[in-house]
């Protein structure tokens, strides 16, 4: 079987929620290491850490098909880049053959996309 995933999100949606509940929301939703990567972008930082919610958000709806969506563990899993910046969803799920993302930001809005095959 094969799952896909979509999400857009408003960057300064999560701007604010950065700024009124800090690290309450930021260790909710990000590991330390997206936290690591997305604060060493200090200039565009909010549009890195929207793109990492948008991925979380496409990867839920890949992992949930046919189901409802549930209780949703935000770190159970971690968006990484390679060493070309190409972007990889790190999990561990005996079910999945493989996964990949792809994701894009602009000013005002992050949007990333995931690929689940399921062995
Ligand atoms: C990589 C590239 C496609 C990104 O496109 P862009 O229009 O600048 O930016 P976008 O907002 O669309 O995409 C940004 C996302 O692309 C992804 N990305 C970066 N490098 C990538 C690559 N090699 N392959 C696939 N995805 C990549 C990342 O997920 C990044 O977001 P993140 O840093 O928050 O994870 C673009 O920079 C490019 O074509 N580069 C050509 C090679 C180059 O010039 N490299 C310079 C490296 S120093």
């Amino acid at each position: 079987m094969i799952a896909c995933g979509t999400d857009i999100i408003e960057i300064d949606r999560i701007k604010k929620s950065i700024e009124k509940s800090g690290n309450k929301f930021l260790n909710t939703i990000y590991t330390d290491n997206e936290i690591k990567y997305c604060e060493s972008h200090e200039a565009n930082k909010y549009q890195h850490y929207a793109a990492r919610f948008a991925a979380k958000e496409a990867v839920f709806k890949a992992l949930n098909k046919n189901t409802n969506m549930g209780t949703l563990d935000w770190k159970s899993f971690e968006i990484v880049n390679n060493v070309y910046g190409k972007p990889d969803v790190k999990i561990e799920d005996d079910s999945i053959e493989s996964i990949d993302i792809s994701i894009s930001h602009c000013k005002e809005y992050a949007v990333a996309n995931v690929v689940i095959l399921y062995k």
